[in-house]
């Protein structure tokens, strides 16, 4: 069966592959599906927008459909920037650069000695009879106080694992997949197959 991946990130894609390429005979990218569509992540959830993003691919498409949802929550900022990961340093609706949203979160930690954290990923797979699998995965560690490692996206170079005294931009992608919340996320979703 052809799987659409409701995504464009190659970093994501290249994770998706690697985990569930046994289950599926084919698995595009919307960009190879020729899909120009952007769902609105307005969830209070990364569930709900995981769900949300995945049910309108496959409303599109009439093919089973993957979407994740995943962002960073610092416990001394209440959880934040959580849902909000990408747009943290946002002026508008969209998107802000990884740098900017890394600058913003290194102001925000100052003065700040408590830097627990972790990275949570929802996963979402929606099937056209209209059933759904939803897994969710964490990832824990600290904030560190500069940007270290050259591997890896987002806020990965500020994501320190004290296990292995190295942030997750310093692992190698596979070294990150085997602890990675979407790693967990996508390993609790092939247990559901
Ligand atoms: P999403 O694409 O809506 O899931 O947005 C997730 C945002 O959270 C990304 O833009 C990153 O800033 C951050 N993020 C999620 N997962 C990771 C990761 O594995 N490493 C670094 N940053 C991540």
């Amino acid at each position: 069966m052809k799987l659409i991946l409701a995504t464009n990130n190659e970093h994501k894609v290249r994770e998706f592959k690697q985990i569930l390429g046994n289950y599926f005979e084919e698995m595009i990218t919307l960009k190879e599906a020729n899909i120009n569509h952007e769902t609105v992540e307005d969830g209070l959830t990364f569930k709900e927008n995981a769900l949300k993003k995945a049910r309108e691919i496959t409303e599109i498409t009439g093919l089973p459909a993957l979407a994740d949802d995943s962002g960073l929550c610092v416990l001394a900022l209440n959880g934040e920037p959580g849902v909000m990961s990408a747009r943290y340093a946002s002026v508008d609706d969209n998107n802000a650069s990884d740098q900017a949203n890394r600058d913003l979160l290194l102001k925000n930690m100052e003065g700040i000695t408590d830097r627990r954290a972790y990275f949570a990923c929802a996963i979402a797979l929606t099937m056209p009879d209209g059933t759904s699998y939803e897994t969710e995965g964490r990832f824990w560690g600290e904030i560190g106080y500069c940007e270290k490692g050259e591997n890896g996206f987002g806020y990965d170079n500020l994501f320190f694992v004290p296990e292995y005294n190295m942030t997750s931009a310093q692992m190698s992608p596979e070294q990150k997949n085997s602890m990675s919340h979407r790693g967990k996320a996508l390993r609790e979703l092939e247990k559901l197959l």
